[in-house]
């Protein structure tokens, strides 16, 4: 088999996250190796620090000390999560079951959005949660003993699913979610694998009371939604291929590769094992003549964080995308809605906002000119995947905001971009 390009890239951010919190939980000791080093991580392991546990500094393969569901200790600081929503979220629930009050803060995109989507489920647990009048942060937690809760989300999101099954497994109580599509489950299967009872049938999720935490050790896979980047950038580019390495391959996070293929691209999984309750595969892309495709609503929660990245491609497939029922783009890091259409027209493609989506026509036009990310990650590498790919030239503004994520990303692109010998 001839491959052009390898890349592995970092670790995946939401299962990062999710291990120093379970392994901050658990009883002993984790080790965690591949965890991904980056400003969101960092915010997470920040906050764990500022409630008594010991978190040493991040590195590759690295051990913490669990304190246990009762180890939680009251704050002198306010806790501090920079960019993060999944460590805002997640850890409101933790710090809603134990007995201490704390104040979440963030940068400006992370206090304006909505947190009380967790609010109200921890409320509704007999948690005392104070959010300023736009919902935002500084969000106020005062945490204690809770209540079991049977609670039906209007949003399909992690966040708030893993918010209210981490207070309760901190509260020892029961607690059932269900979304109206299945978001991803890395919590489920990660508290699985640590032994709590807890099991999943459709889109509703349920978690045993009185369920225990055993220390488990993560070496974390590569992070679909980083590697999405490089599979598009080949499948847009002519006669290119990539394998990614170690990719988490769970199909709550498949949606874009998935996606990719029937847009025209080839994506094959190879070498796929089981690792702690993950899938992990090697996954080939080969580019492909790309066609225009169609998104709806239950598709968006296994591509969520790939959209930007679609619009950005969809202006090199043939005829129309459209993307529906992604409303929820509106309450990221950006209004990623807003901020993408915006930012190709301003790079001569053909872009319109639908309310809860978009419309792209492609071109095989060239596309020049500057894009805003607003400090949003995603934006920033999408654009930085569609100036790279030959004919265009696309300035972006702040380079350094893929930090939170990904912080190789413009040396990866730089090994990467295809050049001659790709075609
Ligand atoms: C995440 C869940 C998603 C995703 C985010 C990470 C997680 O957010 O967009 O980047 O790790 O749980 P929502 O669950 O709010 O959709």
């Amino acid at each position: 088999m001839r491959v052009a390009a390898r890349l592995r890239v970092p670790g995946d951010k939401s299962i990062s996250h999710r291990a120093l919190i379970l392994g901050a939980l658990a009883d002993g000791r984790t080790r965690v190796t591949g965890i991904l080093r980056s400003a969101d991580v960092e915010s997470t392991a920040g906050v764990l620090r500022a409630l008594g546990v010991e978190i040493p500094e991040l590195s590759d393969d690295f051990e913490l000390r669990g304190v246990g569901l009762r180890g939680i200790e009251q704050p002198e600081v306010n806790l501090d999560c920079g960019n993060s929503g999944t460590t805002t979220r997640l850890m409101a629930g933790v710090v809603a079951a134990s007995p201490v009050s704390a104040t979440f803060v963030g940068d400006a995109s992370l206090s304006r959005r909505p947190m009380r989507r967790v609010a109200r489920p921890l409320e509704a647990m007999g948690a005392r949660v104070s959010l300023p009048s736009h919902g935002g942060l500084p969000m106020t937690i005062d945490g204690g003993a809770l209540n079991g809760i049977d609670w039906s989300s209007d949003v399909a999101s992690a966040q708030v699913k893993s918010a209210i099954l981490l207070a309760a497994l901190v509260a020892r109580v029961s607690a059932s979610v269900t979304e109206p599509t299945l978001s991803r489950d890395h919590t489920e299967r990660m508290l699985a694998a640590r032994g709590a009872r807890i099991t999943s049938r459709g889109t509703r999720v349920e978690l045993a009371a009185g369920s225990t935490l055993r220390a488990v050790d993560v070496s974390v896979p590569s992070d679909p939604s980083s590697a999405a980047f490089f599979a598009g950038l080949t499948a847009a580019s002519d006669s290119a291929e990539v394998l990614l390495e170690r990719v988490c391959v769970n199909p709550t996070r498949m949606g874009f590769f998935a996606l990719l293929s029937r847009m025209g691209a080839r994506v094959t999984e190879t070498n796929r094992r089981d690792e702690a309750g993950e899938a992990v595969a090697d996954v080939l892309v080969r580019s492909g003549a790309l066609k225009g495709t169609t998104v709806g609503a239950a598709d968006v929660p296994a591509m969520i964080d790939e959209l930007p990245l679609l619009a950005c491609l969809a202006t090199r497939a043939s005829g129309e995308t459209i993307v529906t029922g992604a409303g929820e783009l509106r309450t990221k890091e950006s209004d990623r809605i807003a901020a993408v259409v915006a930012n190709l027209r301003a790079v001569g493609a053909t872009a319109e906002e639908l309310p809860d989506g978009y419309r792209v026509i492609g071109a095989r036009s060239n596309l020049r000119g500057r894009v805003v990310t607003h400090g949003d990650h995603r934006l920033a590498m999408a654009f930085g995947i569609l100036g790279a790919l030959p004919g265009n030239e696309i300035a972006v503004d702040d380079p350094a905001c893929v930090g939170v994520s990904y912080p190789g990303f413009w040396d990866d692109l730089d090994r990467l971009r295809p050049t001659a010998k790709w075609s």
